[in-house]
């Protein structure tokens, strides 16, 4: 169904949970051979358990230089050079600029484009060596727009773009690299976020409301996504941040005649 991905080796980071796990079944549907970087070591077994051998978990923090490096090493000796990568790990932080500390920042900003950064550099020569490959980095409807008090979050995920518009630009023209940026999708994030309010029904229905489609997405609607930006299906596409938010910001008021 998406040519160009059966048999390639991909790497897909945060592939236990949430979007990622969704990227990891359905690249598994596909026939790649999937590596799953995730430092939720149990969780990671237990999707990959039920994938078959051609999926592989491993257990890592993508913040951390010297472990990617291993761990790739590890991907390549057992399961072959990848040339298709998903970045996707990713963390949140609710906290206002004047309470943020450099650790939670730097954490923020090591998980969510560090990791990026440091997976790319690994997966490039590969795909390099052999010609061709795909990236594609998962940012955020808050690449564009903001909620409040999570300053971090969002100079992560407006760091993704300029970081998957400068790989397209340098690896032109055999390799492509795109970024997603989802909107509020159902996922384990979404529900720790969620966690710390007292009103929970109420923010997930003004959730639902922010969107124009009235709802919030499945993680299989964003994995859709991503399989087509690493297929052959994509082959004229690089270079771009695709909203995927269902009309989130869209409309605009100032014409109200009730
Ligand atoms: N859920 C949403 O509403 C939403 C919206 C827009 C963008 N996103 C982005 O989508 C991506 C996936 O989000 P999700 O909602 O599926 O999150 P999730 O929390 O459900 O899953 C994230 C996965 O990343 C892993 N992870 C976290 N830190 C890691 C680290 N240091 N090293 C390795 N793995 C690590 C977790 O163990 C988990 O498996 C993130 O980049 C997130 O910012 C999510």
């Amino acid at each position: 169904m998406y040519p160009g991905i059966h048999e390639r080796c991909v790497v897909v980071t945060g592939g236990a949970k949430g979007i990622g796990a969704a990227c990891v079944q359905l690249l598994a549907a596909e026939g790649a051979r999937v590596a799953l970087l995730d430092i939720d070591a149990a969780g990671a077994a237990s999707l990959v358990a039920g994938l078959g051998p051609r999926c592989q978990a491993y257990e890592v923090d993508v913040s951390n230089s010297a472990a990617v490096r291993s761990t790739f090493a590890q991907v390549v000796a057992q399961q072959g050079p990848p040339t298709l990568l998903v970045n996707n790990a990713g963390i949140g932080l609710n906290e206002p600029i004047p309470s943020t500390s450099d650790e939670q920042w730097d954490r923020v900003l090591g998980v969510n484009l560090k990791s990026y950064f440091l997976c790319a550099r690994e997966a490039l020569p590969y795909m390099e060596a052999v010609g061709h490959g795909a990236i594609v980095n998962v940012a955020s409807v808050q690449s564009f727009l903001s909620q409040k008090r999570v300053a971090a979050y969002c100079a992560s995920k407006a760091g993704i773009l300029g970081l998957s518009r400068a790989i397209a630009v340098d690896h032109a023209p055999h390799i492509r690299s795109n970024a997603v940026c989802p909107g509020t999708v159902d996922t384990p994030m979404l529900a720790d976020a969620l966690a710390g309010a007292p009103n929970q029904e109420e923010l997930l229905a003004e959730c639902r409301a922010m969107h124009l489609l009235k709802r919030i997405a499945q993680p299989t609607e964003i994995a859709q996504l991503v399989v087509f930006l690493l297929s052959d299906l994509a082959s004229f596409i690089t270079g771009q941040a695709i909203r995927i938010d269902g009309g989130m910001g869209l409309e605009i008021g100032g014409n109200r005649r009730d």
